[in-house]
């Protein structure tokens, strides 16, 4: 039998780990489009920089391919520019998945991705939504709010900054992410739909960013909310999840935090 595999762009980053693990755990491949270059990797290597136009598209790897996860970005709070990787990097996805014949993309986009956001953050992903709504392939796109879990880039970041603003936010969890992620795959019932993803919990944010209050002792810095929504961690208008990611998806959303109370 020919083996089955999901192609990953991101598969090193902090949602690819969670989930190329479950893929696994699952039986199926990965191929990981990385920039990486690794002895061990716990998928089978691409290397590619969605960025570098010059690169040539390689040959599509033996096997059955089921979809294509597209997670390369920025994760909120990068302080990279969010545009090229967004837009270029997910024309290029687009056109390697036709190029490979790939039947589904799925791209992970984020809360508030709208053609008048505020932000650059959210405006490059409401592009990039567009460049893969109107690619004629089929796909489902993912728009989660704040995720959170251990390792995670944002949570680091925002450690070591100072007092946070009273906002609330209802973060998700990174598992309850890559498990929709794989259920996106088989269901044909959420094929060509955008759903928003949150968490059951509203909670302060300062009070989900342990040691946030000391770094501010130590830092005399106090983060506003119009740097949160510049870094696309977002206020509370927007943190709210689609009743129809849970029943479409049949996810029982998980708190993020189970020993705490808010
Ligand atoms: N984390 C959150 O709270 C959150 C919330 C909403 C939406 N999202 C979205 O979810 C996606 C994944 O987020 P994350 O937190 O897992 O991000 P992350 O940990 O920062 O990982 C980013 C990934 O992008 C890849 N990448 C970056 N530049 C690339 C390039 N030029 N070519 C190829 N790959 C490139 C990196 O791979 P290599 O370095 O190995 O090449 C890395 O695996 C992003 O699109 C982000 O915007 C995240």
């Amino acid at each position: 039998m020919e083996p089955k595999s999901v192609v990953v762009t991101g598969a090193t980053g902090f949602i690819g780990q969670e989930l190329v693990h479950r893929l696994w755990q699952a039986g199926i491949g990965v191929i990981g489009i990385t920039r990486t270059r690794a002895e061990v990797m716990p998928f089978v290597p691409f290397i590619m920089d969605l960025l570098d136009e010059s690169e040539p598209f390689a040959d599509p790897p033996a096997g059955t391919l089921l979809g294509l996860i597209h997670l390369a970005g920025h994760a909120p709070g990068s302080t990279l520019s969010p545009v090229a990787l967004h837009e270029t990097g997910t024309a290029r996805v687009v056109e390697l998945a036709k190029l490979w014949n790939i039947p589904k993309v799925i791209y992970v986009s984020a809360q508030g991705a709208t053609m008048s956001a505020p932000t650059a953050f959210q405006q490059s992903k409401w592009l990039a939504e567009e460049i893969v709504a109107h690619s004629g392939m089929n796909f489902v796109i993912l728009r989660p709010h704040l995720v959170w879990g251990t390792s995670s880039r944002t949570s680091e970041k925002l450690e070591r900054l100072g007092r946070l603003p009273n906002v609330k936010v209802r973060p998700i969890h990174v598992a309850d992410v890559a498990e929709t992620l794989i259920r996106s795959l088989w269901l044909d019932r959420v094929d060509g739909k955008r759903y928003e993803m949150a968490g059951p919990q509203l909670m302060p944010l300062e009070s989900l960013v342990e040691g946030a209050s000391r770094s501010f002792m130590r830092r005399r810095r106090h983060v506003t909310l119009r740097d949160l929504d510049a870094w696309g961690i977002l206020t509370p208008r927007h943190n709210r999840a689609d009743g129809a990611w849970v029943s479409d998806f049949g996810i029982l959303p998980r708190p993020v935090l189970s020993t705490r109370t808010h």
